[in-house]
């Protein structure tokens, strides 16, 4: 039995009248309206941090639509793809602005979406009740990497060819399974045209549809527990001061508010998004890179093969880790050890456990190859990030009432992880590759040292009402 059918009446503007039609035929379209835009109280002291979300959303749909008027023209097929990708950008009407548009689309998302990280990063968006907003946006940033992966082959230039050849063949250092792996991944012997078909196949439906899946959880999850600010105060918790509808004081729709002051941040994004499109699609050969305008030569290997800028701080720990570095980590598992023998409160079967643990950690450091531990120091850089939330014991959440110290912490992350992004670049060095290493214990340190020094220093207090002033 349908729901009852809300009645106007016969004098009821047309407008109202076409609303109410649609709204008795599908109340939950108008539901999810109010629940997520009109009625979706966010907290009013939002800064311009949080334009990234909605720019994240942006990028995200013009990737899937210039991707559906590229994949009109491109052929994936490893004698087709190379010139259909000069045809398109060539002689099919406007194919050069699509183009340009998805490949600066993707350095953008990254831009965007390392932006949004941080935001969450400083402000603790991560924290208890957004674990699992944090958790969907790990997936979605993991989810993204591999679609920008598996786009850059589409190419079939240089860089698309040797880039996969060389990340693939890490698969190949996985004992065991390695060698086996690296052939599923790869449909052949070598990166050849079966790779360029399941490459296509995953970047154009597989890995966009996950995306979109996670993002719809990123989203639902978030307004089901509601945003976070750069105060860190929730606005919706029990003592929370509320109107007489029970909505939040320091709230305000999120629809027309934010909706319109998204728009500025849009507006600011599509400026420079254009110039970069316009005047500099390559971005001196980062957005771009100079070898991928040569095709795919199986037989004549770059000089200098290096990731797309965005991969390149994950890039310069796989590179960091060499034999020598082998013994570093050896020497740090053991410190590691002695500080849980000293300090953990747990019994002595506790502390035979962690000795035990760390002598099996030496035992694998020693036995399988450095190349395998560099594709562990590169994965486990991204997966250490679903962690956040249960790392950070700090008793206040945004930076803003952390001790001052704690910026300077922060300032190192977001320094080592520039300078690992700019090493990756570069030719191995042996300057470099030291850099490297100790940049590679920074960043881990940053997170594995978090239950510790999140703890130290007191915090400043921390207002009830956000600090919002109008303008
Ligand atoms: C396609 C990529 C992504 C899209 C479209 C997206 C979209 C959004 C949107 C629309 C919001 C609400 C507006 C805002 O707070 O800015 C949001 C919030 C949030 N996102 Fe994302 N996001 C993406 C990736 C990520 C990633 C990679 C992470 C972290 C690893 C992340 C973590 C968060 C957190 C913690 C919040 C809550 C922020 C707060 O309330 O302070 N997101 N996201």
């Amino acid at each position: 039995m349908a729901a009852e059918f809300k009645e106007l009446p016969a004098n009821a503007p047309t407008g109202e009248k076409v609303a109410n039609w649609f709204e008795n035929r599908f109340p939950s379209a108008f539901a999810g309206y109010k629940q997520h835009l009109s009625e979706y109280y966010a907290p009013k002291n939002f800064n311009f941090w949080y334009f990234f979300g909605s720019l994240a959303l942006l990028v995200l749909v013009i990737q899937i639509v210039t991707g559906i008027f590229l994949v009109m023209n491109y052929k994936p097929d490893a004698n087709l793809a190379f010139a259909s990708v000069e045809y398109i950008m060539r002689d099919v009407p406007w194919g050069w602005l699509i183009r340009y548009m998805h490949s600066t689309g993707a350095s953008a998302f990254f831009v965007v979406v390392y932006l949004h990280m941080y935001r969450g990063l400083i402000y603790g968006s991560y924290r208890k009740p957004r674990e699992l907003v944090w958790v969907f946006g790990c997936a979605i940033f993991l989810a993204l990497m591999a679609e920008a992966f598996m786009g850059y082959l589409l190419p079939w230039g240089q860089m698309s060819f040797w880039g996969a050849q060389v990340i693939v063949n890490l698969f190949a250092a996985v004992p065991f399974i390695g060698p086996d792996l690296a052939l599923l991944i790869r449909g052949d012997f070598v990166v050849g045209d079966a790779t360029l078909n399941r490459f296509f196949s995953f970047h154009v439906i597989a890995v966009p549809l996950i995306l979109l899946g996670l993002v719809v959880a990123h989203i639902l999850a978030l307004h089901d527990v509601g945003s976070n600010n750069p105060d860190g105060i929730e606005i919706k918790g029990p003592n929370a001061p509320k109107d007489a509808q029970g909505h939040p004081l320091d709230g305000i729709p999120f629809h027309p508010y934010y909706s319109v002051h998204d728009l500025l941040g849009v507006g600011v994004f599509l400026m420079a998004f254009s110039a970069i499109i316009f005047f500099a699609p390559e971005f001196g050969g980062y957005f771009l890179e100079y070898n991928n305008f040569i095709p795919a030569d199986p037989f004549k290997t770059p000089l200098h093969i290096a990731p797309v800028w965005y991969f390149t701080p994950f890039y310069s720990m796989l590179r960091a880790i060499t034999t020598q570095m082998i013994y570093v980590l050896i020497a740090v598992a053991i410190i590691g050890a002695l500080l849980g023998v000293a300090k953990a409160k747990v019994g002595a079967i506790g502390k035979i456990a962690i000795l035990g643990a760390t002598a099996v950690v030496i035992v694998l450091l020693l036995s399988i190859d450095a190349k395998f531990w560099g594709v562990v120091a590169m994965g486990g850089a991204v997966v250490i990030m679903f962690f956040l939330p249960w790392l950070d014991y700090s008793p206040v959440k945004s930076i803003r009432y952390r001790p001052n110290w704690h910026k300077l912490v922060y300032a190192v992350f977001v320094i080592n992880f520039l300078i690992l992004g700019y090493l990756g670049v570069q030719p191995p060095s042996p300057v470099g590759e030291r850099v490297s290493q100790v940049g590679t214990l920074l960043y881990f340190g940053f997170f594995l040292l978090m239950p510790w020094w999140s703890r130290l220093g007191t915090p400043k207090p921390v207002p009830s009402r956000v600090t919002f002033k109008p303008h």
